[in-house]
């Protein structure tokens, strides 16, 4: 394994080798976010008023910035925060969400990560690129996720405990524990709420965590069955995408799509049919036009 299969024989795109580089740098990112946060932190918004930024936010990508471009200056990078989107040389660019999980952040709740991911094609296009290698990183809980393409998704645990993860083989709907997440505007918000009232008698129940990554990861351990969301960006997506996909599940779209800010499913095969057949069922009875 090592290589991406499109990518034979060239060590630029040693998938060990980015695998590697996003866990090195989404670990001392996690324990920047950590030790150096301020006793008040300096908040802002963006799409909406409760879409917030913080300080940290941008200070821990531009930590990540400068040790991704010492190790790979060639390569691309679109991050959340200001200043990042650099097209690179190397056809592969780094996808970084420096806090998934802001507002849990602001609040103090452990439940938010570091996510860093290495991707061929085009992150800004839907269908147009795929991850190749990824690291999640839960610096409270001290939980490492990561994978490559083609060489398995694992995580380390606080104590330094390595496990292969598997998604779960849960097959029954209504036995399945499904995690979703919630945009920051209201009309998609209001949409939201109606589809998840749609699936909620038919499953065992849902959980909002918080972080699209951590909910990916989820998924990736079996820890939850299933995670949808419509409206994530690439850089929400993007590591949690191998990883789960390392773990032997699933991601896509609305209709077997490429996952994107349209819908992103991820689950068990054995769980795929029947869930994105009532997912779906829910969507088409909201109007989502609006949303
Ligand atoms: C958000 C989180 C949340 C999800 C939102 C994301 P952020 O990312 O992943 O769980 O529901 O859609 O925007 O804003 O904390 O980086
Ligand atoms: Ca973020």
């Amino acid at each position: 394994m090592g290589t991406a299969p499109d990518r034979q024989d060239d060590p630029v795109h040693d998938v060990e080798v980015l695998r590697k580089i996003a866990v090195d740098v989404a670990v001392s990112a996690g324990r920047f976010i950590v030790d150096d946060r301020p006793v008040t932190l300096s908040v802002t918004t963006k799409t909406t008023d409760t879409d917030v930024v913080t300080d940290m936010d941008q200070r821990a990508q531009d930590l990540i910035v400068t040790a991704l471009r010492e190790r790979r200056p060639d390569d691309g990078f679109l991050g959340e925060e200001e200043g990042s989107t650099r097209t690179g040389r190397t056809g592969i660019t780094w996808v970084v969400d420096p806090i998934d999980g802001t507002v849990n952040y602001l609040y103090g709740i452990p439940a938010y990560a570091v996510s860093i991911a290495a991707v061929v094609g085009d992150p800004q296009t839907t269908g147009g690129w795929r991850p190749v290698a990824g690291a999640v990183v839960n610096p409270v809980m001290g939980h490492t996720y990561s994978a490559a393409e083609g060489a398995g998704a694992q995580r380390i645990d606080a104590s330094g405990r390595s496990m292969t993860l598997r998604v779960s083989d849960l097959s029954d709907l209504s036995q399945a524990l499904v995690a979703t997440g919630f945009g920051y505007a209201a009309d998609r918000r209001a949409w939201q709420a109606a589809v998840l009232a749609g699936i909620l008698p038919d499953i065992r129940d849902i959980r909002r965590m918080g972080s699209a990554a951590l909910d990916l990861c989820r998924v990736a351990e079996g820890s939850v069955d299933a995670y949808y969301e419509r409206g994530l960006n690439a850089w929400d997506l993007a590591a949690g995408w191998v990883i789960v996909t390392e773990a032997g599940g699933t991601v896509s779209g609305r209709s077997d799509a490429a996952p994107g800010s349209d819908l992103v499913v991820a689950c068990g095969n054995a769980l795929r049919a029947p869930f994105v057949e009532r997912l779906e069922r829910a969507m088409s009875e909201c109007d989502v036009t609006s949303a």
